[in-house]
């Protein structure tokens, strides 16, 4: 992954959005958690074809953390129920729409079932080439340096590391790094996601619960975007 001063894109080549706000969406509407996270579910279907319209080339989202299993059981399993739903009924329309599906995260304490069908997902998506469409499930991006360290150490690796040794053992490591982070509901914290490839990436934080984030909300954060000047530690021409 790379960041490249040279290239001051006005649209963001990797877009990348925490999703957050479910829970808030659906208790000001009386509704428990986990219908907040459907509604969730519904808006990143519609997202999908609006990033790919926009001529984004990678799109990832942030669904669930290394942090996350320690909501209670009841919302842990919904929202494994909801990815296996989503896998299983909309796999055929993301391919359809050009989009290669990747899932980004440890694979530890993830259920057998479901990481079946996240790499069937990922087969019968191989060869689009419109969209990569990232889904970070169980991501920590300190885990990630972890589990990259980890895994240099294991190939005997002898040093001195350097950022590019890191880097091609990162989860995804041909993926250039995010862009734009876009973060939904009024928090302003990166909360572990993509830590070392956020290095030079623009933030947009907006108040709109993540189920009512729609084409404005993103044609707003992408028109922001476009008025950056990115210096990558250079200096302002
Ligand atoms: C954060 O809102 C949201 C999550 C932890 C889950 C996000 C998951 C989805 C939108 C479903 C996506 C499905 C797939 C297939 C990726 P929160 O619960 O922290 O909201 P709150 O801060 O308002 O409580």
């Amino acid at each position: 992954m790379s960041g490249n001063a040279a290239e001051n894109r006005r649209v963001p080549r990797h877009l990348a959005i925490i999703l957050d706000g479910n829970g808030r969406w659906a208790k000001r509407r009386g509704l428990p958690r986990l219908m907040g996270h459907r509604a969730g579910l519904r808006k990143l279907e519609e997202m999908v074809h609006l990033v790919k319209r926009e001529g984004i080339r990678y799109f990832s989202v942030y669904a669930f953390s290394t942090e996350n299993w320690t909501r209670p059981p009841m919302e842990v399993e919904g929202l494994m129920s909801l990815f296996r739903y989503y896998i299983r009924h909309k796999v055929e329309a993301i391919k359809a729409e050009g989009a290669r599906i990747r899932f980004c995260g440890r694979k530890d304490k993830m259920p057998p079932d479901l990481l079946e069908q996240m790499h069937w997902a990922e087969e019968r998506t191989k060869d689009e080439t419109t969209l990569d469409f990232i889904l970070c499930i169980n991501y920590g991006g300190r885990a990630e340096v972890l589990d990259a360290m980890n895994a240099l150490i294991k190939d005997g690796y002898d040093g001195p590391v350097t950022e590019e040794a890191l880097r091609q053992h990162f989860y995804l490591p041909d993926v250039p790094d995010p862009d734009l982070i876009v973060r939904t509901s009024g928090e302003l914290r990166l909360s572990n996601f993509w830590l070392w490839e956020a290095a030079y990436s623009e933030f947009y934080f907006t108040d709109i619960h993540w189920p009512d984030f729609d084409e404005a909300a993103l044609k707003a954060a992408l028109a922001d975007y476009a008025g950056r000047e990115r210096r990558y530690g250079g200096l302002s021409s």
